[in-house]
């Protein structure tokens, strides 16, 4: 089936939840595990609606029929002195790599990003995921920088690289 592409709306709070907890559970690479985050439906569906409203912010959603597949969040900051400075995260399910969701969600948010006036997007990712760095590097992301031992997963550290896109 083809790949749509939206924002997510209050509506999707359930589905969002559910999906985040079945990528938690997939890899390794997210701040969560396959418990997922620790917010009610009323919850999610209170942030949904605040980034919705937020000129800064955009959660977009990639859709197989209408099952979520993917999400990547924008997150601008109303703080003059970061306005120029967007934060972003991606996770697509095991399901559906390699068939260029991915870069479908993160051009479209690159574009987001121009259109609202950043000039810088910055990411963090775990320095051995070596498919979502070469996500990254394709759309020009660069790295700058290592937190090492940043994750400590089932007793095992994990560095992460800091990389930013210019644009
Ligand atoms: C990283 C992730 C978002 C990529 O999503 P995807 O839909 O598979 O990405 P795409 O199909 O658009 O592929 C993007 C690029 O990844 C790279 N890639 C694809 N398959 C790869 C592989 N097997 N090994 C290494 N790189 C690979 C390629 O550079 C590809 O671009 P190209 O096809 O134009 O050459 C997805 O694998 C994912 O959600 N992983 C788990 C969560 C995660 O790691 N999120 C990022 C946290 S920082």
């Amino acid at each position: 089936m083809e790949i749509t592409y939206r924002e997510a709306r209050p509506g999707d709070a359930q589905a969002l939840l559910e999906f985040l907890k079945a990528v938690g559970g997939e890899s390794d690479n997210l701040t969560f595990g396959s418990e997922g985050l620790p917010f009610s439906a009323e919850q999610e569906e209170a942030f949904l609606e605040s980034r919705q409203n937020s000129p800064h912010s955009r959660i977009l959603l990639a859709l197989d029929g209408d099952q979520i597949v993917g999400n990547a969040t924008l997150d601008g900051s109303d703080n003059p002195r970061f306005r120029h400075r967007y934060s972003f995260a991606i996770t697509v399910r095991k399901s559906h790599w390699g068939r260029q969701i991915g870069s479908g969600l993160m051009e479209r948010q690159i574009a987001f990003a121009k259109k609202a006036g950043a000039e810088v997007i910055g990411l963090e990712v775990r320095s051995d995921n070596d498919r979502a760095i070469a996500l990254y590097r394709k759309f020009g992301f660069e790295k700058y920088g290592t937190y090492p031992k940043f994750f400590k997963i089932n007793g095992e550290y994990f560095d992460i690289d800091y990389m930013n896109l210019y644009l």
